[in-house]
């Protein structure tokens, strides 16, 4: 089935043609980030303005980046939610109308399920997994045991991972959004040189906690007599990152070794981070385990990791109707 798909749960307007949940034609992503960096994190109005502007375009880019025209599309997916509503809305109500206008089946789908069911545009990978989706709003561990089945085994108490990095980059002064730009300061920085801690580490679930690391870490910034900058700067970044990172690598890998699933998945924008990508890699290799990480434009929000689902649920027959609305809050 040749599927068109939308994504405009934040900050990016994404369009995608995947060819039956696995082969992506394209996948075209407007990102307004430097709208929202003016105002140190996402103003959800002006999201949806953006994303008004950006939607038809990007469908276009989308189609025409695949070489396909609208006849050849045969069904669609969309965002149905977690996210902000006024953006959700834009992108489910053009979703909408092009479903009725071509007599197409339509179907809503989960930010979340898109984000872990994501790499397998790219892989092969038998269920059951084990999924770590980590991103600006998320931070969970499920088990995977097929398209629509999903079990959560832990998630954050407090802050997301990436919210995590985006604050502590506004403490140090990096601006908005933070992971990319700590990420790029940890490489020359040595990840041993402050000791910030690891919350929830030997509490025997696989839930996690990071505000505790951010509050570390503010009270480190207001205890200086000057701005933290050069090698000082490097060597925060690489130490703050570090706690995150090793506390995401140690409950993931416990929750592995528990549930003997041995292909881990990690997915969602904090997934790009390159600490994380080697270290879990390396830590994932002593216990024999396979670990998935999707390409960097597949991990960030877009359109193309929603094919994956919306192409079951509509070769299932599942089709949403007229009455499809957009949920903010939504658990998976
Ligand atoms: O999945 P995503 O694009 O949007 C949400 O659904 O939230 O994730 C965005 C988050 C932001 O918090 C951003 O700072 C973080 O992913 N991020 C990173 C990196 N690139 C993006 N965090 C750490 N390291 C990175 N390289
Ligand atoms: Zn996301």
């Amino acid at each position: 089935m040749l599927l068109l798909t939308i994504e405009s749960s934040c900050d990016e307007t994404s369009a995608a043609v995947v060819r039956d949940g696995r082969q992506v034609l394209s996948n075209v992503i407007a990102s307004q980030v430097d709208v929202h960096a003016l105002y140190g994190g996402v103003v959800p109005e002006l999201a949806s303005r953006k994303h008004l502007e950006a939607v038809t375009v990007v469908i276009d880019d989308a189609l025409r980046q695949a070489g396909v025209g609208l006849e050849a599309i045969e069904g669609m997916a969309v965002t149905r939610g977690p996210g902000l509503i006024g953006a959700l809305l834009v992108g489910l109500s053009v979703a909408k109308a092009m479903a009725v206008a071509l007599e197409i089946p339509l179907v809503g789908v989960h930010h979340m399920e898109g984000h872990i069911l994501a790499p397998l545009l790219e892989n092969d990978i038998a269920f059951p997994y084990l999924a770590l989706a980590v991103s600006g709003g998320h931070t969970h561990l499920y088990r995977v045991d097929g398209i629509g089945r999903y079990r959560t085994l832990g998630r954050t108490l407090d802050d997301a991972a990436g919210e995590a990095f985006d604050k502590v980059s506004k403490l140090l002064g990096l601006g908005y959004p933070g992971g990319a730009v700590i990420d790029r300061l940890a490489a020359e920085g040595n990840p041993r040189a402050f000791d910030f801690p690891r919350p929830l580490l030997k509490k025997p679930n696989y839930d996690f906690s990071f505000s505790g690391i951010k509050t570390a870490l503010l009270y480190y910034v207001q205890g200086q007599n000057g701005p933290i900058e050069g090698t000082h700067l490097c060597d925060v970044a690489a130490s703050f990152q570090q706690a995150v990172i090793e506390v995401l690598c140690e409950k993931t890998l416990r929750a592995a070794r528990d549930t003997g699933l041995n292909r881990i998945v990690v997915a969602g924008g904090v997934a790009c981070n390159k600490g994380l990508r080697r270290l879990m890699g390396e830590r994932a290799a002593l216990d024999g385990f396979q670990v998935f990480f999707p390409s960097p434009s597949l991990c960030a929000d877009n359109a193309a990791m929603l094919g994956v689902a919306g192409d079951a649920y509509l070769a299932g027959g599942c089709a949403a109707d007229q009455d499809l609305n957009a949920k903010a809050s939504w658990p998976l």
